[in-house]
Order: structure tokens, then C-alpha cells, then sequence
């Protein structure tokens, strides 16, 4: 049992590293491979904002405090999103150039 809690341990951790760039995934079908594009030609282009920013976003849109006339689209995309994901796939759309 013990084993196999390790192993499990340490596959979160690997998962952990890997989740922001696992995340970003499904948002590189409209944001880009490099968060290069503006989304469906409505979206700011966010390559190059920082994490704090994208992080900021992302949480008004899931509480509707944040967003132009497509919100309730980015709010279906984080709806699922903790706060420990959003902060993991800012962070890794921020190391995007
Ligand atoms: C189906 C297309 C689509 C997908 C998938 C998508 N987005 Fe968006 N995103 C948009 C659109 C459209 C907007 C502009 C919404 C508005 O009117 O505020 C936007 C806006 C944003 C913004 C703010 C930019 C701005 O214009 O203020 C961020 C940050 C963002 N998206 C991140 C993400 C992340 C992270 C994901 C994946 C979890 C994601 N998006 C998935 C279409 C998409």
C-alpha cells in the first residue's frame, strides 16, 4: 500500500509541473499554440501579459466582473478552473514568447 501511495505521490508532482502547459491546451484552439492570436478575433492577444494579469482576468470571468461582449464564452472555459489551476496555467501562459 505504501508503494503504491508513493507512486502516486509522485506522479502528482510531475502532473503538478506539467499542468499548466496541460491546461493551456484546450485555450490554444482559439488563443493560439503560443497565446499569439486574438481568440475567435475578439480577444485581446494575451502572449506577453504577465501572470498577475492573466490570473486577474480569469477570475473576473469566472465571477463575471471581467470581459468584453464574448465574457459568458471565457466564463464557460474556467468555469471548472480552481484557483490553483488558474494560477498554474497563468503562469505557464506568461513563460509563452
Ligand atoms: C472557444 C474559444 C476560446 C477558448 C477555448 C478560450 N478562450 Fe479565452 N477568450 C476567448 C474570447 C472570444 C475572449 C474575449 C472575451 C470577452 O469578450 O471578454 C477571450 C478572452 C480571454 C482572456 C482575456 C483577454 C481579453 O481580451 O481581455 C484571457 C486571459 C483568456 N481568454 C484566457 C483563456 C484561457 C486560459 C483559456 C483556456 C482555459 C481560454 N482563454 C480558452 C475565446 C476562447
Amino acid at each position: 500500500m505504501k508503494k503504491i501511495a508513493l507512486a502516486l505521490l509522485f506522479a502528482g508532482v510531475s502532473l503538478m509541473a506539467n499542468e499548466g502547459e496541460a491546461l493551456f491546451k484546450k485555450c490554444a484552439s482559439c488563443h493560439g499554440q503560443k497565446a499569439e492570436k486574438s481568440a475567435l478575433n475578439k480577444s485581446q492577444v494575451i502572449a506577453g501579459w504577465d501572470a498577475a494579469k492573466i490570473e486577474a482576468a480569469l477570475k473576473g470571468y469566472k465571477d463575471g466582473t471581467y470581459g468584453g461582449a464574448m465574457k459568458g464564452l471565457m466564463k464557460g472555459q474556467v468555469a471548472s478552473y480552481d484557483d490553483a489551476k488558474i494560477k498554474a496555467v497563468a503562469e505557464y501562459i506568461a513563460t509563452l514568447k
